[in-house]
């Protein structure tokens, strides 16, 4: 069995997964103790597969645990921290029913004032250094989760029991312009780039990579008083199960490679998600001209890594 090359295009998806269908697959989500994350633990959990899933927050992470154990394991791990990322992905492989990890979902994430925009004022000589804690968790921690991943997976066929799916759980933030969040911004379209890069050697190596964009969730990650705000401008919210719902349809589906799916109110689409349709360019325009030559010119494949 092998994935085909990345194919232009959008895809819908029809009847919804069936309880079990993902039974003995092994599963890790980041950031699984709260919000969207553990909506895909708790998804991923009733559609019969097994899931381990980190976080920093260890007294939900244990509670979530405790509640559907055996089926779902926790660890303490924060994304920024490699070795905390790598004993995630020991323990998923020890627990799961197959020994193997098929799905990686990298979702855990951070927003917030971002110290990368501030400025100190005029009576500070020099500005702060700033912190990079946003780009840290929501770009490096998916880094890591991606490297890890794919190592892990190259420990299994690809046959009917096995699969290689990654998906990175952006923002619609990263197809859209957003005035004061550099950090956040850089992440998510950073996220959007790892997804295309990573869809362009599916067929080399059998990786297949997607992204869910969410529109606002009212979860943790927004205060109450911004999600007051946001409501009193009128911004009607996307639902946090609707993203683990795009989740379980990705990886349930396995010739689904390269696309990025935006997780949005259900007046928009029923189902609370949908191909945005935003990563190609048409037949003939000059990026695609462009594109084609860089698909066919690719040297970091072509030239071997000491000659480069
Ligand atoms: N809620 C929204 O409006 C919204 C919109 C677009 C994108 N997103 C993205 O969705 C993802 C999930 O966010 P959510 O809305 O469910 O928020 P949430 O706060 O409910 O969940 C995020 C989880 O990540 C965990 N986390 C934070 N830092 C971590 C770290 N260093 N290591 C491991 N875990 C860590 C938190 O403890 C939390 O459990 C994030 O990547 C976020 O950027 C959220």
């Amino acid at each position: 069995m092998a994935y085909p090359a990345y194919q232009k295009g959008t895809v819908t998806f029809e009847a919804a997964v069936k309880a079990g269908g993902l039974e003995g697959k092994g599963v890790i989500i980041t950031g699984g103790a709260k919000g969207m994350g553990e909506e895909g633990v708790r998804a991923f959990v009733a559609a019969g597969a097994h899931v381990t899933f980190g976080d920093t927050d260890e007294q939900n992470g244990s509670k979530l645990e405790a509640e559907l154990a055996p089926n779902a394991n926790f660890i303490r791990c924060d994304v920024t921290s490699w070795e905390d990322q790598l004993a995630m992905f020991k323990l998923a492989i020890s627990k799961s029913p197959r020994k193997s990890i098929d799905i990686v979902v990298a979702n855990a994430g951070i927003s917030g004032p971002d110290d990368v925009f501030s400025v100190e004022g005029q009576n500070t000589d020099e500005p702060l250094k700033p912190q990079l804690k946003i780009v840290n968790i929501d770009l490096l921690g998916v880094m890591y989760a991606l490297k890890l991943a794919r190592h892990y997976f190259m420990k299994h066929p690809l046959d009917a029991n096995h699969d290689r799916c990654f998906i990175v759980n952006a923002s619609l933030v990263g197809f859209l312009d957003v005035p004061g969040i550099p950090q956040y911004m850089a992440s998510k379209w950073g996220c959007r780039g790892l997804m295309r890069c990573i869809r362009r050697t599916t067929a080399v190596d059998g990786v297949r990579m997607n992204l869910t964009g969410p529109w606002y969730v009212g979860t943790t990650i927004l205060s109450p008083t911004v999600q007051e705000y946001c409501k009193s401008k009128g911004i009607v919210f996307a639902e946090a199960e609707d993203a683990a719902s795009a989740w379980l349809k990705i990886a349930s589906t396995p010739s689904v490679n390269g696309r990025s799916f935006g997780i949005v109110p259900r007046g928009t689409t029923p189902q609370g998600f949908l191909d945005l349709g935003k990563d190609d360019y048409a037949d003939g325009e000059y990026l695609d001209e462009l594109q084609d030559i860089l698909l066919r010119t690719s040297h970091r494949l072509a030239v071997k890594a000491e000659s480069q």
